[in-house]
């Protein structure tokens, strides 16, 4: 057996293409004492890894002929570090390669709180960002008008139904009319608004005619710049994330209305990360988890087959074309694995 990888073929100049990856074909790779060689099972396709993808050389960077990054759950095939054994199940970065060594201390075990999917798109890292996002920094409630960029994304899907479990009113950005008719009829927010229709501000203040008391956004630039004047006096931006700026040449530094209607209009305008609410995991999960029960909310999981279709994964991603988390099957556990 071999050990595929997707690698990065060229640096792209604008938006990222399918062509700017290509497979090669390299040895299983030996685990040296005190590692884990791991099989990778499910790739987990996270917007912000585009902005690693760069020439300009810094330590972190990725440049032509590395294996694209990604973190994913895998299967410990060999086990030369204590505590582990064939057949774990672990998280960790094992980027776009069948095989991967890792050290013990950067890998995480998995919790076996459902299904490798239902890991990582609601209990991993996309749905404790909306969920915390929203909840510990945006604090939506009854009476609250919650506005949510992409939407119908893996963070943006969980952090909308958290705001309707809250009481809140809820309305989604997406990029389509398609997805936005699944966000109010699927998953039962109040309205939704396709980014690429009418104009933005006018779309915002239909749905909106009480203004925006609580804006998630996960996508900065012009969405972020259409939403601040729709903001309501001591209105809260959770500033989640910015994914219109990851795969441009040339990211906008700048936003309309920063400061001056952060003054005016007293809002509260904070960046999060997921990371930082971490001591709550357990109980977060377990709500995650009894909304999912009943029926309260719902996950959407959007999973491509095999590796080599990873870079259309991603790149769709830029074109909105996932609903919900979106993930690669690489492989399935072994019949050991448990
Ligand atoms: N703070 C944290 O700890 C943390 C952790 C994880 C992720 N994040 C951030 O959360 C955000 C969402 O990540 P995700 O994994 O859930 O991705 P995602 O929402 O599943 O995928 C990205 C979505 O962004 C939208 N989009 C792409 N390009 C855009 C553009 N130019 N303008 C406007 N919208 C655009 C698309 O939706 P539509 O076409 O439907 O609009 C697309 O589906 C990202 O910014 C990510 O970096 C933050």
């Amino acid at each position: 057996m071999r050990n595929r990888q997707m690698v990065i073929a060229k640096i792209p100049r604008g938006a990222l293409q399918v062509s700017d990856f290509e497979m090669r074909d390299t040895e299983i790779p030996e685990p040296g004492a005190g590692q884990l060689l791991v099989r990778t099972l499910r790739l987990s396709m996270d917007p912000a890894t585009r902005a690693r993808i760069s020439d300009a050389g810094y330590p972190g960077m990725l440049g032509v002929g590395d294996v694209m990054a990604g973190s994913a759950l895998g299967e410990v095939v060999t086990a030369h570090a204590e505590g582990f054994g064939p057949g774990d199940i672990v998280e960790c970065h094992t980027g776009w390669q069948d095989y991967s060594l890792q050290e013990p201390d950067a890998v995480a075990t998995f919790d076996r709180l459902g299904t490798l999917e239902e890991h990582l798109s609601l209990y991993g890292v996309s749905g404790l960002t909306g969920y915390f996002g929203m909840r510990e920094v945006g604090e939506p409630a009854a009476g609250k008008t919650v506005v949510v960029s992409a939407a119908g994304g893996a963070v943006g899907h969980i952090a909308g139904q958290v705001a309707k479990q809250l009481g809140a009113h809820v309305v989604g950005i997406v990029g389509s009319d398609e997805k936005a008719r699944w966000l109010t009829e699927t998953l039962g927010l109040d309205a939704a608004i396709n980014r690429r229709g009418e104009p933005l501000s006018a779309q915002l203040k239909a749905a909106c005619p009480d203004g925006i008391d609580i804006y998630f956004d996960n996508v900065g630039g012009e969405i972020l710049e259409a939403v601040l004047p729709r903001m309501n006096e001591h209105g809260r931006v959770v500033c989640c994330g910015y994914a219109s700026q990851y795969d441009v040449a040339a990211p906008v530094t700048e936003t309309k209305g920063v400061p001056a209607l952060l003054v005016r209009k007293r809002l509260r305008m904070e960046g999060f990360v997921v990371m930082d609410y971490y001591d709550k995991k357990q109980a977060a999960r377990e709500t995650l988890a009894q909304w999912l029960g009943a029926g309260r909310i719902k996950l959407s999981v959007d999973m491509l087959e095999g590796l080599e279709r990873a870079p259309e994964a991603f790149v769709g991603l830029f074109g909105g074309d996932n609903r919900g988390k979106r993930l690669v099957r690489v492989a399935d556990p072994s019949a050991n694995a448990g």
